[in-house]
């Protein structure tokens, strides 16, 4: 067999879900052909006769499956440093959503930027995801609330793909605030995103899936169960910001709507587990949104893991809750701040990360037949990428075999 390219004395954390742990296998080799992984296993079993136009010797380094940033809004512009000050002088989330700061006004900044100066202000984002391994990462809308800027950050975030080698899935999220125009008529503004945004948006191939914040400052259940009725229609995976600031069994309707993922948590219930846990949809923390607002309800792990909820891990990167640009130190906070086990921390922003996006069969572990994005470690054991804060053991980054 003849290879592209061959990654010799390596030690593999493959994720691989048949097999127990981190799927790891010591002594061994990874090979890729044409992008794809066409071998992951002991180098002692290698075919007989292989071929290598490349060969890598990596003298026992740790080889993880490429990170996945599975929940992140990094196009957009401006920044919130000054509701930052705001918050820490005392003012809550909620009370500065309450008086037309927070989301809207990232949504003024982004308004007025243009496509090319989104894709700008967002690469340094992007860059330092990519330096710590990331491959894929997922990008949301949101900061638009109408169709021609919604397009425009979708745009953006499609364009980021083709300006550096990294997977790009988007997310339409018209639902995440009631834009000022609409003057407090959030029925209306869902008819818009529902009859108007969705179709738009889907025909023009923008989104790979509808997102929508279920929250008292944001949309009631009732509101998102249309939008998630319209996402249907249109063909679109539905993914849902859930109970992060309070109760409104979030959970449960992503659950009910056959969600790709619930996200954030924080206050969802036991119920709202088991329901997640039957309709196979992942839960997504977000231990950087958690921090920043200094949230003290812990999401619900032990649920999680009792009904075998998937839970996986991301920046959540935004300029308001989540300010953040480091996948590495999400997996800090998430063991520290949430409990999260070594091999659930790594697990969450590698395998359980692509089964959120629904793409656990293209990318997420090391396994032949899955594109060859590899993040390579100068670490010694596993748990070195969960137990530093702030520091980046990152060797190398292979993207679809380059
Ligand atoms: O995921 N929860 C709502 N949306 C974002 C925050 C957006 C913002 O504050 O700009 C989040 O935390
Ligand atoms: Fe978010």
């Amino acid at each position: 067999m003849r290879f592209d390219r061959i990654w010799l004395d390596a030690r593999l954390a493959t994720l691989a879900p048949d097999r127990p742990g981190l799927g790891a296998v010591e002594r061994a080799a990874l090979a890729c052909r044409d992008g794809s992984i066409v071998y992951a296993g002991p180098q002692a079993d290698l075919p007989a006769g292989w071929d290598a136009r490349e060969r890598v010797a990596l003298d026992g380094r740790w080889v993880t499956p490429g990170l996945i940033d599975c929940h992140t809004h990094i196009v957009h512009a401006g920044d919130r440093a000054e509701e930052f000050e705001r918050r820490l002088n005392g003012a809550s989330y909620a009370q500065i959503a309450q008086a037309g700061g927070g989301i809207l006004s990232t949504v003024r900044a982004t308004r007025a930027a243009s496509e090319d100066a989104l894709v700008a202000q967002s690469l340094p984002r992007l860059e330092r995801l990519l330096a710590e391994g990331v491959t894929s990462i997922e990008i949301k809308s949101g900061y638009g609330l109408a169709l021609e800027s919604e397009m425009r950050m979708l745009r953006a975030a499609r364009r980021l793909a083709r300006e550096r080698p990294v997977h790009v899935e988007t997310s339409f999220l018209g639902a995440h605030a009631l834009p000022p125009e609409a003057q407090g008529d959030k029925e209306r503004y869902i008819d818009a995103v529902c009859d108007d945004m969705i179709p738009q948006v889907a025909r023009a191939g923008l989104a790979d899936a509808v997102d929508a914040f279920c929250e008292g400052i944001a949309f009631q259940p009732s509101q998102i169960a249309r939008v998630f009725a319209a996402a249907r229609k249109a063909g679109l995976a539905v993914k849902l910001h859930a109970d992060q600031l309070s109760n409104l069994h979030g959970a449960r309707l992503a659950a009910a709507h056959g969600a790709l993922s619930a996200d954030h948590l924080e206050y969802a219930d036991d119920a709202g587990a088991a329901a997640m846990a039957a309709a196979r949809t992942v839960a997504v923390l977000l231990p950087g949104a958690f921090y920043t607002l200094r949230e003290t309800q812990l999401p619900p792990l032990q649920s999680f893991r009792r009904h075998g909820v998937a839970m996986a891990l991301a920046t959540d990167c935004n300029p308001g809750s989540s300010p953040v640009t480091s996948l590495l130190l999400m997996m800090n906070m998430a063991a520290t701040l949430f409990g999260l086990t070594i091999e659930e921390a790594i697990a969450g922003v590698t395998r359980e990360a692509a089964r959120a996006l629904g793409r656990l069969a293209q990318f997420g572990t090391l396994e032949a037949g899955k594109r060859c994005d590899l993040a390579i470690w100068n670490i010694e054991r596993p748990a070195e990428l969960v137990y530093r804060v702030g520091f980046n053991p990152l060797h190398a980054r292979v993207w679809n075999g380059q």
